[in-house]
């Protein structure tokens, strides 16, 4: 190729190549294949050497304006790279310190409630839900309570303002089984979780509203051994391997026998502690078979079929499980307080 056109291609090139600079990276690499020791301008320098001799002086001022001419560019498009960059615009300040994203979670009490729904659907339970605004048959009257039973008290319950009919807020989730097998045929096999409103003082200890989790099981021959074991292998997912049971006898009217659950105290072992309020036993549930009247409400028949039922205070669990001391930090949702879990 003539000298004088490999003159041209290379300023050519070198042009185009220039605009398309966007970083001192590019440009570092600009210099270094066309202006540097052995960059192709120095290159043509070399074989000047071997043109002929009177076609050096025309060539060799060809190649020192190519020289100055691809310098000069280069400087230009070199300097507006550093205009354009946002560092030195001040647009763009590297020192400032970055802004921390937060990840939200789950409210311990949904962990809770996700991990006790999980631990039963593991065996087979299915989920379902009820009205918080509940008649006062489904809260009350299917579920056994005589009519003068003092848990219908005003002490307890939220009584609601109806023309149509008596209305309460729901004071536990037990009447969601009568939902329940009001519209199944049993077999039935259910977790029941939900909100429920007490009027009580508020206080470290109870709040006027909490959550619940109920658990229901009919079917022919459900035994209470079967009611233990179920609510052993809960204790031993939900607190740990060594969880130690015991069944002390009470009373609810919609079950019969009856028995209130304690697990022994994880945190002190046994030796007693403020939490378990040195008893050694933490109360974690009720429990009990399925009362006969429970049955004749929602027409199954008493003598086909047996089961147990069982209900769990959802801060209860997750205060013990935490070792937290006042129920109330579950409703004011301060930061500090969530972000710990
Ligand atoms: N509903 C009871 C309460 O609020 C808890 C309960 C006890 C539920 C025994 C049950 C049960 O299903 O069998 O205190």
């Amino acid at each position: 190729m003539e000298m004088l056109e490999e003159i041209q291609k290379l300023k050519d090139e070198a042009t185009s190549a220039l605009g398309t600079l966007k970083s001192t990276d590019d440009a570092e690499n600009f210099r270094l294949r066309y202006l540097s020791r052995k960059g192709a301008l120095a290159q043509l320098f070399e074989k000047l050497k071997e043109v002929p001799k009177e076609n050096k002086p025309a060539l060799g001022k060809s190649l020192n304006e190519l020289r100055t001419f691809l310098e000069n560019e280069f400087e230009t498009s070199r300097n507006n790279l550093g205009s354009k960059s946002p560092t030195s615009d001040g647009s763009l300040d590297l020192s400032i310190p970055g802004r921390k994203r937060y990840t939200g979670r789950k409210h311990p009490l949904t962990q809770t409630a996700d991990e006790i729904k999980r631990i039963f659907t593991n065996i087979g339970f299915g989920i379902a839900d009820g009205p918080e605004i509940e008649d006062d048959y489904h809260n009350f009257e299917a579920l056994n309570f005589p009519p003068d039973h003092p848990a219908r008290d005003m002490q307890d319950t939220f009584f609601v303002k109806s023309e149509e009919g008596k209305y309460v807020l729901r004071t536990h989730t037990s009447g969601v089984q009568i939902r329940v097998m009001e519209n199944n045929k049993p077999p039935v096999r259910v977790m029941m979780p939900g909100r429920v409103y007490r009027n009580e003082a508020i206080s470290a200890r109870s709040y006027c509203l909490f959550h619940q989790v109920e658990g229901l099981y009919v079917d022919k021959n459900v035994s209470l051994a079967e009611l233990k074991g179920t609510i052993a292998y809960f204790a031993k997912e939900f607190f740990n391997e060594e969880a130690k049971l015991r069944f002390r006898p009470s009373y609810f009217p919609f079950t019969e026998p009856s028995a209130e659950v304690d697990v022994n105290c994880f945190i002190c072992g046994g030796k007693g502690c403020k939490i378990c309020k040195y008893s050694g036993w933490l109360e974690i549930m009720g429990c009990g078979m399925v009362d006969p009247n429970v049955f004749k409400a929602v027409k199954y028949d008493e003598n086909e079929v047996s089961g147990y039922a069982f209900g769990m205070g959802i801060e209860r669990l997750a205060l013990l499980r935490y070792g937290i001391d006042d129920i109330r930090l579950f409703f004011e949702n301060d930061l500090r307080f969530l972000n710990q879990f």
